[in-house]
């Protein structure tokens, strides 16, 4: 006999035949009912011992937090909570748990103090679920791309280009850090560094996943991404993971479709295949607002929140109609934003993009066509001169979840661009060669994984969605 997982074993039927399964003690109670986890589901199975024939120092092995392996009897249950058990024939105790000193002890932590122990954090209700709906919501965006023609593309995490043109990057260095060679003049000579070059982690794979979506047409990416940006926010993390697709031969209407079609697509994955751990997320999150101020509550439950999101299409609007509504609206004109809105041109705050989505259209938003002067250099300019044909999407409780755009395909204009910003030609010699040679519209969007989880699964701390973050001041684990 094999061991099984305890979510295969609960599907089955009690008819009194052996079985066998291997999970960590979740409690144990009156010497007798283990509650048993293994990670396949948020259930536990009920394990029950007879402790009248188990050895007395065995019984006293069996704590929180300990690894067991189960063999015995599958029984309809007798007890309350759950249709079968395992009548206990032999348990043996695999890897022992010192009951005083195991931090995941069977009642409610912290979320904080779970971030001190992330390495066992997922042995809660609450990670593991988290965690489980992050596993699926990765397969559901590859087999989305799968399932629609599109190609996987590995882009490279060490990168001698700056994508975002933010300067906001981690170098990769073997230089030595006390005795570096210089140049003359004194900078650092990185010509003598490991790559022969000035080299960071990639803040995004566009422009490289650029190059394969105008040879192999539809491609996308997802992987790593670095942002060495000090925002210390609930929103940010130095080391991320990125979904990009890029499209030849699309524009920014169709980048729109494919950014609603894809989220609505992989939501509905999740409403479809991991109800269990939806619904104990959205059961947390209502008693939590339960003891909130009824001000502070939300209006719709997880649920409710996933399936609007499927079934309402999102609101386009275009950056000047939106600086229309927030100059107008009651926050600006009682200055309660921090960032007051009185000129076209602005960059908008999450303050500004919440009071869109959460107070003023109450729906999923993409604002589109950007002053170009807030938008990364390789943004196709509009006709008119000043606006790029960025697009940017705005979630409920996130604020911005999508960057994208419509790229510049226009050799000459793209060059004035960059010149402008003073990005060296030479550098992205590659980049302006896609422009030479068989140039296209194209289009494509980046999607921060991180914030996705964190809307799919109502949890406020992106911290609290990644299995060990890393911010500013923190790379523990
Ligand atoms: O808007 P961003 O900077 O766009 C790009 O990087 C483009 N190259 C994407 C593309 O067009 N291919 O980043 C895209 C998304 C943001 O909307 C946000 O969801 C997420 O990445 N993101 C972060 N997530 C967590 N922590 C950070 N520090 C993030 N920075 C961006
Ligand atoms: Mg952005």
């Amino acid at each position: 006999m094999k061991p099984i997982t305890i979510s295969e074993l609960l599907k089955q039927d009690a008819s009194l035949h052996e079985v066998e399964v291997k999970g960590w003690v979740r409690t144990f109670r009156a010497n007798r009912f283990i509650a048993l986890n293994d990670g396949s589901s948020l259930q536990n199975i009920q394990c029950v011992v007879d402790f009248e024939n188990t050895d007395e120092d065995i019984l006293k092995r069996i704590t929180t937090g300990a690894a067991v392996h189960i063999k015995g009897e599958l029984a309809e249950s007798q007890g309350k909570g759950q249709s079968v058990e395992i009548k206990v024939s032999s348990i043996e105790i695999l890897g022992d748990s010192d009951p005083e000193t195991y931090p995941i002890q069977p009642k409610k932590h912290s979320f904080e103090f779970l971030r001190e122990n992330a390495h066992l954090r997922t042995r809660t209700n609450t990670f593991s679920a988290v965690m489980r709906l992050r596993s699926a919501l990765s397969f559901a965006i590859h087999k989305y791309f799968n399932d629609n023609g599109f190609h996987y593309v590995h882009t490279p995490i060490i990168t001698g280009s700056d994508a975002e043109g933010a300067g906001e990057m981690f170098r990769v260095t073997n230089l030595d850090a006390k005795n570096p060679p210089l140049t003359e003049d004194g900078n650092v000579d990185y010509s003598e560094d490991f790559f022969g070059k000035e080299t960071n982690l990639t803040v995004s794979g566009q422009l490289e996943a650029e190059t394969y979506a105008m040879s192999l047409g539809k491609v996308y990416t997802f992987g790593p991404t670095f942002r060495a940006e000090n925002s210390n926010t609930s929103r940010h993390l130095s080391e991320f993971w990125m979904i990009e697709p890029e499209v030849a031969f699309m524009d920014l209407a169709g980048n729109m479709d494919l950014a609603e079609d894809f989220m609505k697509s992989v939501i509905t994955y999740i409403l479809e295949n991991n109800a269990e751990d939806l619904e104990f997320l959205d059961q947390r999150l209502q008693d939590e607002d339960k003891k909130k101020p009824q001000a502070e509550r939300n209006e719709l439950t997880l649920l409710e929140k996933l399936r609007f999101v499927v079934d309402n299409n999102f609101k386009r609007v275009s950056y000047t109609e939106a600086i229309d509504i927030l100059r107008n609206s009651k926050p600006n004109k009682k200055k309660k934003f921090k960032y007051i809105i009185d000129e076209w041109g602005a960059d908008l705050q999450s303050e500004h993009e919440r009071f869109l989505v959460e107070k003023h259209f109450k729906c999923p938003v993409i604002l589109f066509d950007y002053p170009a002067n807030i938008k990364a250099f390789y943004m196709r300019l509009n006709e008119d001169g000043k606006t790029v044909r960025a697009m940017d999407i705005l979630f409920p409780g996130i604020g911005e979840i999508v960057g994208g755009a419509q790229r510049e395909e226009r050799l000459d204009v793209l060059k004035q661009k960059m010149a402008v910003l003073g990005l060296d030609e030479e550098e992205l010699w590659w980049y302006l060669d896609l422009r030479k040679y068989g140039t296209a519209v194209h289009s494509g969007f980046g999607l921060g994984f991180e914030r996705l989880v964190m809307f799919a699964t109502g949890m406020t701390n992106i911290r609290d969605v990644i299995p060990f973050p890393r911010t500013p001041q923190n790379a523990e684990f």
